[in-house]
């Protein structure tokens, strides 16, 4: 199977109006939607996500941060997907991150950060599996172009 991403739009992302630039950006790019949900995360569920920064300064604000307003959770699968949406989204200072990537365009604070996007393959797998049912997780062939997912 190909490979997937999880990616979702934060509060901060959504209540600037960003999703729909963020989703054309993926689109257009040629990845392919495998699911999408809009959800305010459980604390339970922020936990888990950022479970590897636990010990981190920034982890209660962050989880406080994610639980506070709905987010745009969805799975995005292709060719490389991981890294390449990575290098769309930029570093994750806002203020570090090259213009034409998505935190270089429209952030300018790393608690603040707009998105958040698989790092590789291993914590991809453990992220669609924590946010998403296997049900959740649409089956579908493209009939168009076989080149463009
Ligand atoms: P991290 O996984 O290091 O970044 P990325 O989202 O680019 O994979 O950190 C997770 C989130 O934690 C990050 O998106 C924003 C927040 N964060 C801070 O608020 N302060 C920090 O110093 C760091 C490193 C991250
Ligand atoms: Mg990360």
């Amino acid at each position: 199977m190909t490979e997937r991403s999880f990616v979702a739009i934060k509060p901060d992302g959504v209540e600037r109006k960003l999703t729909g630039e963020i989703i054309k950006r993926i689109e257009q790019k040629g990845f392919k939607m495998v699911a999408m949900k809009f959800i305010k995360p459980s604390q339970e569920l922020a936990e888990e996500h950022y479970g590897e920064h636990k010990e981190k300064p920034f982890y209660k604000g962050l989880v406080e941060f994610i639980t506070s307003g709905p987010v745009v959770a969805m799975v995005w699968e292709g060719k490389d997907v991981i890294a390449t949406i990575r290098k769309m989204v930029g570093v994750t200072d806002p203020l570090k991150s090259d213009p034409g990537t998505i935190r270089g365009d429209f952030g300018i604070s790393i608690g603040r950060n707009i998105i958040h996007a698989s790092d590789k393959l291993e914590s991809a797998k453990k992220e669609i599996s924590l946010w998403f049912s296997q049900d959740e997780l649409v089956e579908y062939t493209p009939t168009l172009d076989k080149w463009i997912y």
